[in-house]
């Protein structure tokens, strides 16, 4: 393993992921440009409308439905919500990695998706086993309640910044 590449010399070579050919042409091509745009958006709607719609009910919105139910309904669109945003973010992060690697938003951004990741897993492994003693009509637990909270504000903000970006971008 002595010729491995170090993760510092891969990291530092992200930003001239832009200059290779394939991403230029991309990048020049505004009928890509605004066909990754949509990918992700069509695939932030889907996330968001699920996150929003599964944490209010956690949160005591309509405690007539069954969270559980609701669960199997909703969480595997926002699973699948990650097919369609991720491979297009990385795609529009790569036709310009140079600027965005010095963005503080853009590195904020990338956090709360990791933390917003690891609140999921936390939830399923955690609170959620116990769903069927809080499935209808009881108030979920408070570690529960919490989970929502910040899974809620946390893929808002995610949303938020990812508005605010190309504008930062722009500037
Ligand atoms: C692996 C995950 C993700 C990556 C790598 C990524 C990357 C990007 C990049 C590079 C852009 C274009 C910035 C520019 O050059 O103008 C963008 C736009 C955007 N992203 Fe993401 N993103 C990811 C996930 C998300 C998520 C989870 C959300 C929302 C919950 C989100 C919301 C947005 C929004 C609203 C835009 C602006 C789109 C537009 O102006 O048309 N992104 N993203």
């Amino acid at each position: 393993m002595a010729n491995a590449p170090s993760i510092t010399a891969s990291v530092s070579a992200l930003p001239g992921i832009d200059s290779f050919p394939f991403f230029v042409a991309v990048r020049e091509s505004p009928t890509l440009m605004a066909a990754l745009e949509i990918g992700h958006l069509t695939g932030i709607s889907l996330l968001i409308g699920t996150v929003i719609a599964f944490d209010l009910r956690i949160l005591g919105l309509n405690r007539r439905l069954s969270v559980s139910v609701l669960a199997r309904h909703l969480l595997p669109l926002g699973v699948g919500s990650l097919m369609l945003i991720v491979p297009t973010g990385l795609t529009m992060f790569a036709v310009r990695a140079s600027d965005l690697l010095t963005e503080r938003l853009f590195l904020v951004k990338i956090m709360l998706i990791f933390a917003g990741g690891i609140l999921a897993v936390a939830f399923h492994t955690g609170p959620y086993r116990s769903v069927s003693d809080w499935d209808t009509e009881t108030t979920a637990p408070r570690i529960a309640r919490a989970c929502a909270l910040g899974s809620l504000l946390g893929w808002l903000i995610v949303l938020a910044l990812g508005v605010l970006l190309p504008y930062k971008l722009n500037e």
